[in-house]
């Protein structure tokens, strides 16, 4: 037994030590763990880097009027309480992505002179519990020691959504955090010099509390620029940049309806970075116009090797669409028509309208539908065949005339009514386990509605491309030819004027000739007509919500 008294004598000696090395080891992985975890640090101020002046924010001047406000009653608060008027506590800043909100809280940084604090919202939500409303409290703190302030929270959804929505309840860490902001706005008060900005483009998913009065009590739309707003925006994006004199950023500002501030940006260098590519002093017209094209459908794909046959099926898909767009009452003058592959397509038709329309009709959307459905007549029409050149055609007619029947009411058969929730419901757990708000019959009906206008706008398109055969085949030989046809070219074409004079000064293209064994491997792929052209449609959604039909 000797072994047994060893042992246990053993033990009773190395027990001190077993805790000691257990006790230094929990202490290093306290410490470890304190070293990852971040800091609560504090928002930095963005005035003094801040290299954004107000006059670089082009185009919104309702939003920087709102703005300006804000800055004077900081400035001189006097003038404000002499007249007993209060300026809002918060201020949302919300539009599309791209249209310059945190451009214009950059602005404000700069014009402000006050102090100047900006937080990403993302920047709260932390895997560590509590921490995201301590992060809050932190940066409110500083806000009141240096009042008077303006405290900015730019992609504010990230904390703000609407709690307890979406599938499996909410996040816990983020609701902290939205509750510890609704309190830090409760907390200062009128005379407290502290304005909080807040910018997001999902208004509609923040949570309700953070909306009302007393909150975010001014809300300002910050929207996709008309023309005049996307002239100026133009005009602070060309200053440095060496434009060829006859360069008119009116008439661009005019063929780029739809585009946001940052797209026009983009715009803008793509042309400059094209000039230098083909090594140009200046940037030109032609450098321009390719970054429009850019921007709406992505660069070309010149090397992209074609079938012949493919070549012609595109040229008369297109030629589809844009001969119903053109002779169609309500559609938008067809601006350019192109087989040169861009991005995914394989060729588009560009339509533009001619001004910025808020509005769109019934007749409007029913002649884009039959637009939309041009490229798949041509097809049949031509070749007696289909092809999968469409499936980007139908999926946008389809989707256009679902939201036709269910969103605008505008089925003659079932009526001004709206059947279901917007398709754009953002929380997918929300809506689940809730009955639909219409029976099985009248979702019956509704696809028997969506079928009749899609096969009515077919039928539209098949009669106008019929109806001007002659013309189709012409062009759509001459687009093989040429590859790209503008809107001045088109309508001369149409009017009978013959190629050579209409394309005198332009060479045909010489297009790599296919390899016979690729041939065949090649699909055609699915052509999007035009890839992202704004359409009456869609500034119709816009004038009715901020996102695409
Ligand atoms: N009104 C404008 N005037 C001049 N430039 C603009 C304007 N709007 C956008 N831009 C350009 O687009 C860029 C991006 O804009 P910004 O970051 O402000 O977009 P945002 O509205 O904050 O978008 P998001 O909602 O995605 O955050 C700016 O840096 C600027 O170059
Ligand atoms: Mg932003």
């Amino acid at each position: 037994m000797d072994w047994l008294v060893f042992f246990r004598d053993g033990i009773a000696a190395w027990l001190p030590l077993f805790f000691a090395v257990l006790l230094v080891l929990m202490v290093y992985i306290l410490w470890r763990t304190l070293q990852v975890m971040p800091r609560v640090t504090a928002a930095k101020t963005i005035t003094s880097d801040a290299n954004v002046s107000w006059d670089d924010v082009a185009g919104l001047d309702e939003a920087k009027e709102e703005l300006r406000e804000v800055i004077d009653y900081l400035r001189e608060p006097e003038r404000f309480s002499r007249l007993g008027a209060r300026v809002p506590k918060g201020i949302l800043l919300y539009g599309p992505p791209g249209t310059g909100k945190t451009l214009l809280a950059k602005a404000i940084a700069s014009e402000a002179g006050a102090h100047f604090y900006a937080q990403s919202a993302s920047a709260f939500v932390e895997m560590f519990a509590g921490l995201g409303a301590a992060r809050i409290r932190k940066l409110f703190e500083e806000a009141r020691k240096n009042a008077p302030a303006i405290v900015f929270i730019d992609e504010l959804d990230a904390v703000g959504r609407h709690r307890g929505a979406g599938i499996g309840g909410g996040n816990d860490e983020r609701e902290q955090t939205l509750n510890q902001l609704l309190v830090e706005m409760d907390g200062f008060s009128v005379n407290q010099n502290i304005i909080l900005i807040g910018a997001t483009n999902r208004p509609d998913v923040l949570d309700p509390a953070l909306l009302r009065p007393g909150r975010f009590d001014r809300q300002i739309v910050v929207d996709r620029p008309d023309r005049l707003g996307r002239r100026k925006i133009l005009e602070v994006h060309v200053k440095g940049k060496p434009l060829d004199p006859d360069v008119d950023l009116d008439s661009l500002a005019a063929a780029t309806p739809g585009l946001t501030g940052a797209e026009l940006a983009n715009l803008i260098n793509e042309a400059a970075l094209l000039s230098a590519r083909r090594g140009r002093t200046t940037i030109g017209e032609a450098e321009l116009e390719e970054g429009v094209m850019r921007v709406i459908a992505g660069p070309e794909r010149k090397t992209r090797v074609f079938s012949e046959l493919e070549r012609k099926i595109t040229a008369y898909h297109e030629m589809g669409h844009a001969l119903v767009g053109h002779f169609l009452e309500h559609t938008d003058p067809v601006h350019k028509i192109s087989i040169v592959s861009r991005g995914q397509a394989l060729g588009l038709t560009v339509s533009l309208p001619t001004e910025d329309r808020f509005l769109t009709s019934r007749s409007a959307l029913m002649d884009q539908l039959a637009m939309m459905l041009g490229g798949r007549a041509a097809e049949e029409l031509v070749f007696s065949e289909i092809t999968t050149g469409a499936a980007n055609d139908l999926e946008r007619a389809t989707a256009m005339s679902r939201q036709m029947i269910t969103r605008f009411g505008m089925s003659e058969k079932l009526g001004p009514r709206v059947f279901g929730s917007d398709p754009h419901q953002p929380f997918l757990g929300r809506e689940l386990g809730t009955e639909p708000s219409y029976s099985e019959e009248m979702a019956q009906e509704i696809d028997e509605e969506i079928y009749r206008l899609i096969d009515d706008a077919h039928q539209r398109a098949a009669r106008v491309l019929v109806e001007h055969q002659h013309a189709l085949h012409e062009i759509a030989a001459i687009l093989i030819e040429h590859e790209t046809i503008d809107k001045e070219q088109f309508e001369r074409l149409l009017h009978g004027e013959p190629e050579q004079s209409v394309l005198a000064h332009e060479t045909p293209p010489t297009t790599p000739t296919p390899e016979p064994q690729r041939k065949r491997a090649r699909k055609p792929r699915p052509s999007r007509t035009p890839a992202a052209s704004p359409t009456p449609g869609a500034a119709a959604a816009r004038a009715v919500r901020h996102d695409d039909l």
